[in-house]
């Protein structure tokens, strides 16, 4: 089994980032595969821009990570209430490639944000409009206040009631796949 996880977002120490590879090694999938949105650049999408240019491969690499994946983890960081600029105009530019371009994989959704908030705003979008785009999402889950609640250095989360909640979430899943 093969599991893709990324923070939405292209901070070079991004807590979504952190985020989305804990909960990716809470699976019991042999390949564990990380992407940085940073190496998904684009320019900013408009339709003039793409009449020029076509269509973006960078993004096409995207959706293929995406459909060679058993399991797709996003953690969403949240910018002024929703997605991040960067993932925004990935999202753009792969959904003009094919709109259902999560490919029905079976996904989970989670977001944090160093506020109490925990980015649900961006989390309540992306979970909203996720059968739109094909993603056949399993669970969702924010994590507030991410300083008070995530070890760094030991890069868990360190309250242990989340981590149960999503220890839980993430075994669901794993028992799921064995039945399959
Ligand atoms: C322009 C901007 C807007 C932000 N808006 C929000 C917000 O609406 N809600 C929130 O919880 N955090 C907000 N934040 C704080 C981010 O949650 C914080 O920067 C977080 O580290 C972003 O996640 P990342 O580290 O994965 O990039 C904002 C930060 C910036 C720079």
């Amino acid at each position: 089994m093969k599991v893709t996880a990324f923070g939405a977002s292209t901070s070079k120490n991004s807590i979504n980032k952190a985020l989305a590879t804990y909960a990716a090694n809470l699976t019991e999938a042999a390949e564990i595969n990380i992407l940085d949105l940073n190496d998904y650049d684009n320019p900013i999408f408009n339709e003039d821009t793409e009449k020029q240019i076509g269509k973006s491969e960078t993004a096409q690499n995207f959706i293929d990570e995406i459909a060679s994946s058993d399991l797709v983890i996003i953690s969403f960081a949240e910018h002024n209430g929703t997605y991040t600029a960067a993932y925004k105009n990935l999202f753009d530019w792969a959904s003009r490639i094919e709109q259902k371009f999560f490919h029905n994989k079976p996904m989970i959704f989670l977001s944090t944000s160093p506020g109490p908030g925990g980015a649900k705003s961006v989390l309540n979008t992306a979970v909203t409009s996720a059968p739109f785009f094909g993603a056949n999402l399993q669970a969702s889950l924010s994590i507030p206040s991410f300083y008070d609640n995530f070890d760094l250095e030991k890069n868990e989360l360190s309250n242990q009631e989340l981590k149960s909640e999503l220890n839980e979430l993430i075994s669901n899943y794993n028992s799921l796949t064995k039945q399959a």
